[in-house]
């Protein structure tokens, strides 16, 4: 087989993917350009009086709403440790991260009953609940 069938069956064999991605993206845009407007994270943030060089650690992070604001409230040299359970949201907050220039920002999936965290890891913990979350579920 010579080189351009090749990579057109590639391409091809990964469209639906890049696709979904893409959409799952611009939703998440969308979304959270409305949690903007109510949920005022720029205020959530001030009010945390973070500093450059902190490290903060996302508790419950899913797909990284807060972590980027996070990140950019403790940058240059700050970090973010964005923890969940669920993989996949993660793989997306990396995603998101990087669609939207945030740095420092570093996943990892940790257990329900214990994020792992040593004590002198972080300098805050940040969580941003759901009212009405199942229950046994921390968030
Ligand atoms: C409602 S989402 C909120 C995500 C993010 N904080 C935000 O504001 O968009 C709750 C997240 O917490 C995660 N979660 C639930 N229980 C958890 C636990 N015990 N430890 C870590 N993450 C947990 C879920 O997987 C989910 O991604």
């Amino acid at each position: 087989m010579s080189a351009a069938p090749l990579v057109l069956a590639l391409l091809l064999q990964q469209a639906p993917d890049t696709r979904a991605d893409f959409m799952q993206h611009e939703a998440l845009r969308e979304e959270w350009a409305q949690r903007d407007v109510w949920q005022e994270p720029g205020r959530v943030v001030e009010a945390l009086a973070l500093r450059p060089g902190q490290v903060v650690a996302d508790l419950g992070a899913g797909k990284g709403y807060f972590s980027h604001h996070l990140a950019a409230a403790v940058a240059p040299d700050g970090r973010v440790l964005a923890l969940d359970i669920n993989e996949e949201a993660l793989r997306i907050n990396c995603e998101m991260a990087a669609l939207l220039g945030a740095h420092r920002i570093e996943s990892r999936v940790v257990p329900p009953d214990d994020p792992d965290l040593a004590a002198a890891e972080v300098d805050v913990i940040f969580l941003c609940r759901r009212p009405g979350a199942a229950q046994g579920r921390l968030l």
